[in-house]
């Protein structure tokens, strides 16, 4: 063979890396690793994309590059003229939708224009944004999961239902005029990614409907949950992800989500509901704050939310790669958060104080240590206030989608698996520097204790 000719893999390996299928494995050295650590100050969320082996920190195309090249700027363009509203309405049902810059813009709506001071909010555990924006709003949250979402070793299929007694007996002690809201979120991240099913979400339907609350979806992660909903809810295993989320959202009222963890977007969230006096008070909050979205963004996000419906293939593969990594760490011994999830695995870290005193951030430690070996980013699990108390911590390693492929995968189990055997040598952090604010943690500074 002459230089520069390629054998058949290569061939393969370019092609698909050209059309931004699969990135190539270029790896950092150990000494430029260590140097990038000391540079952001040992704060792995600090550490770039670029400079990551496998980027695990995040599925959000608003943190990240999409893996692929963008929707191509005709068809993006061609569908700027067909409008979002519609395609939306389409997809998930509801009467009204309006098109957000990302899922937090949406939230804000939302609480300003239903939430007063004093009122509760039941839910099923909330991402830290959509809980800020209820208590920034003067609410208070009442989390009534299941109790199995507590408990991070227990099989239970869906973890991330919500406890419908204790709904009503919320209902009965609060009085209907104090709820604005009952929040659902779907495949909820803060207990382990775990799916609400179909029962849970139509008894939900029914109480809210009998005390006339709406019943409001957090939806960022609804895809995934649909495909868990077909593998573990024996009637749906032939139903497609759009008759699945068409029923699940006919369940609901409106809804608040991002686009860019289930679609191929960078920019975009929607706020949708049935109820044409409350569209008319979004549009108002909307006319004052703006969308946030350009002509061409709205394009773009038309042709993604119908991508994954036409090609399910795409959920279907992050759904199958999480259980792929969450099986190679759990036959390791790696205590993973159970049963496995369809967009993140999670480690349960308790064990880890054993070994990394509490004051020493365990997780994060665990999160260098491993950077530092591998190339490989993770993060820890955004829980809530009511989880910390209980315990609880985990990190998180997101799989974004169509980003990796299996080697990835084998090379990601390959290295959690050993940093967690070398577990006892992991040495804890100091933390030098916090911004006095609630942001203040996530651009802290630390130091390895020698
Ligand atoms: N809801 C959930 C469940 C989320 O996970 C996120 C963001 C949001 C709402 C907010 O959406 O980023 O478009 O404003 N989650 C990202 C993550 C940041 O890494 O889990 P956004």
């Amino acid at each position: 063979m002459s230089m520069g000719e390629k054998t058949n893999a290569e061939k393969v390996f370019l092609r698909l890396h050209r059309l931004g299928l699969i990135r190539p494995f270029v790896r950092y050295s150990f000494r430029l690793r260590k140097e990038i650590l000391q540079g952001v100050h040992y704060n792995t969320d600090m550490v770039t994309n670029q400079m990551t082996y496998v980027d695990l920190i995040t599925d959000s195309f608003k943190e990240r590059a999409l893996p692929q090249r963008d929707f191509q700027s005709k068809s993006a363009f061609e569908s700027s003229f067909i409008s979002l509203a519609d395609t939306f309405s389409q997809l998930f049902g509801y009467r009204y939708s309006l098109p957000v810059s990302q899922g937090r813009s949406a939230e804000l709506i939302l609480a300003k224009v239903l939430v007063k001071p004093e009122m509760v909010i039941p839910n099923n555990l909330l991402f830290i944004s959509t809980r800020y924006h209820q208590i920034l709003a003067g609410a208070r949250l009442i989390e009534i999961p299941v109790v199995e979402a507590y408990d991070l070793n227990n099989d239970s299929p869906f973890k991330g239902n919500i406890d419908t007694e204790q709904l009503e007996g919320v209902i009965r002690k609060h009085g209907k005029e104090k709820i604005p809201y009952i929040l659902i979120e779907t495949a909820v991240n803060a207990s382990g990614g775990h799916p609400v099913s179909m029962e849970n979400i139509k008894k939900a339907h029914r109480i809210a409907k009998e005390h006339n609350i709406p019943l409001i979806l957090d939806a960022c992660r609804l895809l995934d949950n649909a495909c868990l909903i077909r593998e573990r809810e024996q009637t749906y295993s032939q139903k497609s992800l759009k008759e699945i989320v068409l029923e699940f959202c006919s369940y609901t009222d409106g809804c608040v989500m991002s686009a860019s963890k289930n679609y191929y977007v960078d920019t975009g969230g929607f706020i949708a509901t049935n109820n044409e006096q409350l569209h008319n008070q979004f549009m108002d909050v909307v006319m004052v704050y703006g969308d946030g979205l350009s002509v061409r963004a709205k394009g773009k996000l038309n042709a993604a939310i119908q991508y994954p419906f036409k090609n399910e293939r795409i959920i279907n593969d992050r759904v199958n790669k999480s259980f792929y990594l969450w099986k190679k760490l759990e036959e390791a011994g790696v205590p993973v958060v159970r049963p496995s999830a369809g967009c993140a695995v999670f480690i349960d870290t308790h064990q880890l104080s054993e070994y990394i005193a509490p004051d020493q951030f365990p997780e994060k430690s665990f999160l260098v240590h491993l950077y530092l070996k591998s190339g490989i980013l993770g993060s820890e699990n955004l829980i809530t206030t009511g989880q910390d108390e209980k315990g609880i911590s985990m990190l998180r390693f997101a799989i974004p989608l169509k980003s990796y492929n299996v080697r990835h995968m084998n090379y990601v189990a390959k290295h959690i698996i050993q940093t967690w055997e070398e577990r006892k040598q992991i040495k804890g952090l100091k933390k030098i520097y916090a911004a006095p604010c609630q942001s203040g943690k996530f651009l802290a500074q630390y130091q390895i204790i020698e």
